[in-house]
């Protein structure tokens, strides 16, 4: 049975003008799945739409809003109408880098909108569907900051967390419903998102950063196999050395401490509090 006869032939990717998202639409239209393409910047939006449906010919549906914004289920139905959502990538994230007192608490609280309860309402709605046609699946995007705490990434690595233990939650729960649910535990990636933080070298070892296509590619293979998986060869040798090998203080501690070298965070304490 092919990709699109065991999900359906539509497919939303939330967080899809570029990078990760980008590459996903990509690798879901190369399976034959039109898409639902959601992303702020709607001129990037459209044109990554329009190259999808010039290489593969299937339908691309752009629009443009805020996954921040609280009724974003109802802008994201009001513009698809009556189409069924059969397979779902939550892809979009909001990050902040730094102390954690070094920005205002709105910051901390837009990250956790977009990256915990925005998801929470478009499982409830599109993923309840698919749990009443018994068919579909969906894809969270995690990370490897999702297995310890880090210092100087502490609410976002904590939003990963939580999308990871949500998505295996709901492969459990919906398995058996007919919908397949995975939660995508991405490495450094080479997203221009990404590579805008301009960020060093943590460690002679670290991995090199994946291609975008790699991730999307090993996820969309790996569904239903899995709740949850780390992307790449590297990753999945960091993430057993940080989980099985390392006591959860050294793995601590060595995410903050590659967080201050990557991105030079002296922390002595003088910026705060925040004002
Ligand atoms: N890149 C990495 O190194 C890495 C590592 C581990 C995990 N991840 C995870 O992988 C996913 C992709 O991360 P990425 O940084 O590489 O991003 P990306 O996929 O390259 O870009 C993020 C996409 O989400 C959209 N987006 C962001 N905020 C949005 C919002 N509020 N409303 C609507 N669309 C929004 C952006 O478009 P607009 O700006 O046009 O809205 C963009 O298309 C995230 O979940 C991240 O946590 C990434």
């Amino acid at each position: 049975m092919t990709f699109k006869d065991k999900y359906g032939p539509t497919a939303l990717v939330a967080g899809a003008s570029e990078g990760m998202g980008a590459a996903y639409a990509f690798a879901l239209a190369a399976r034959g799945l039109d898409l639902v393409l959601i992303g702020r910047r709607n001129q990037l939006l459209e044109r990554t739409a329009n190259q999808i449906t010039e290489q593969f010919g299937v339908k691309v549906l752009p629009v443009c809003c805020d996954l921040s914004d609280a009724d974003v289920v109802k802008q994201i139905n009001d513009a698809i109408g009556d189409l069924p959502v059969d397979f779902l990538v939550y892809n979009a994230a909001s990050s902040y880098i730094g102390p954690y007192l070094a920005t205002g608490l709105a910051t901390h609280q837009g990250i956790a909108t977009v990256n915990m309860l925005t998801p929470l309402s478009i499982l409830h709605y599109f993923g309840g569907k698919m749990v009443e046609r018994r068919r579909g699946g969906i894809v969270l995007m995690s990370s490897i900051a999702s297995f310890q705490g880090s210092g100087y990434l502490a609410t976002y690595a904590a939003t990963k967390a939580f999308s990871r233990v949500l998505a295996e939650g709901l492969w459990y729960e919906w398995g058996p419903l007919g919908v397949d649910v995975i939660a995508c535990c991405a490495g450094a990636t080479a997203t221009p998102n990404y590579l805008q933080t301009k960020p060093g070298k943590a460690s002679l070892l670290e991995p090199k950063p994946q291609l975008p296509e790699l991730v999307a590619e090993e996820c969309l293979n790996r569904i239903a196999t899995s709740p949850s998986f780390v992307s790449g060869t590297g990753n999945k040798l960091v993430a057993f050395l940080m989980q099985y090998l390392f006591s959860r203080k050294r793995a601590i501690t060595t995410m903050g401490n590659g967080m201050q070298k990557m991105y030079g965070i002296k922390d002595d304490g003088t910026l705060y509090p925040f004002k």
